[in-house]
């Protein structure tokens, strides 16, 4: 799936916007997503009285709305008519779930809030949520709480992590190892493609009970019910034996304490896979990572190097890293022989 970046912007739309302009478009095109405009336009034409009535969008901004829109090249227009540019059905329709315009545009919108206070973070040191006194639970707590998160979030990953998913299968040789612990595997989109790839492979994708309920609906229309199965629980705690691959991929920090329930529960000669997107050696790369902590995420700030000391430290051998493809590492690691502990 391809994202929106600036750079894909027509290069006359990329001309006129500056750094403040760049802080207003953005925002604009994060309420675009929140209202739906360009599913409502979706392989039509609709009036403006039409558009604004099915977006429930107030009369005073309407034309000004649809012609910001059309001005940045992801609307067109006509008289009183408007649809979709096709740059707008590429990247919002056809690259994109409902969950992911659902989901991510509700994240933006609370990115935004969090960078109101950013110097007064940068003076600080303290989190956006406790300069603002607000809570911020956690995305797994927000999604205890409300199925329409989970679904959302899940399926948002299900659709996103598919090209990572292809490519971790064919980086990764699992035709010699039998059961795979899919640790915070989510929508099932790992193991789904894992169990492709090698047909002797049985998987179980651990996660929460709400997204257990949606990873098995998925791996149910891929077919795959009798070889993958889902657990509910909590990663945090000790992970069940009897699997020769634990794999944790794009879960957070991995901290010492998860690998050593890995390494307890694996079998001598069990493998340790991580997969996620590390800093580059500098800390200087991905950018979308670097920056993200600004907006109070747990994407994990360690550079494939260090998880790679993190694995030899907890006694894992023949600890490898690569690059699956773009910016996604894995690593993996093997429990000795002998299982010294
Ligand atoms: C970013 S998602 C990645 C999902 C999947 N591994 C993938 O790559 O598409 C992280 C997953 O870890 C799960 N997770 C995080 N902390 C957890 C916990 N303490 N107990 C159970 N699941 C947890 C979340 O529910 C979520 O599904």
């Amino acid at each position: 799936m391809e994202i929106p970046t600036l750079d894909k912007f027509p290069k006359k739309v990329l001309a006129g916007i500056d750094v403040q302009r760049a802080f207003i478009v953005s925002r604009l095109i994060v309420a675009a997503e929140r209202v739906q405009v360009f599913r409502a336009l979706h392989g039509k034409r609709m009036k403006a009285a039409a558009i604004r009535r099915a977006l429930k969008i107030h009369d005073f901004y309407r034309d000004t709305f649809l012609n910001s829109l059309v001005s940045l090249g992801l609307l067109h227009k006509k008289g009183n008519t408007y649809w979709n540019s096709r740059f707008a059905e590429k990247y919002f329709i056809d690259e994109r779930s409902i969950y992911w315009t659902r989901q991510y545009s509700k994240e933006c919108v609370q990115a935004y809030e969090a960078l109101t206070v950013l110097e007064k973070a940068l003076a600080s040191g303290r989190t956006s949520a406790s300069i603002r006194g607000v809570k911020k639970p956690r995305y797994t707590e927000r999604m205890k709480r409300d199925r329409r998160e989970a679904e959302d979030f899940t399926q948002m990953l299900f659709h996103f992590h598919q090209d990572d998913a292809e490519a971790l299968a064919k980086y990764l040789n699992l035709s010699r190892h039998r059961t795979l612990l899919d640790v915070g595997g989510g929508s099932g989109v790992m193991s789904i493609a894992l169990a492709r790839r090698n047909p002797n492979l049985r998987a179980c994708v651990l996660d929460l009970a709400a997204v257990c309920k949606i990873a098995a609906g998925n791996i149910r229309r891929a077919g795959l019910s009798k070889r993958i199965r889902t657990l509910a629980g909590d990663i945090r705690r000790k992970l069940p034996a009897g699997y020769d691959v634990i794999m944790f991929c794009d879960v957070g920090m991995v901290s010492r304490q998860l690998l050593q329930n890995a390494y307890a529960s694996l079998p001598p000669r069990g493998l340790l896979v991580l997969v996620d997107r590390y800093l580059s050696e500098d800390r200087t790369q991905p950018p979308d990572r670097v920056v993200a902590q600004f907006v109070g995420s747990s994407f994990p700030q360690a550079t494939w190097s260090e998880m790679v000391a993190a694995v030899e430290a907890r006694g894992f051998q023949a600890v490898k890293a690569g690059r699956v493809h773009r910016d996604l590492w894995c690593i993996t690691g093997t429990k000795p022989a002998m299982g010294f502990e």
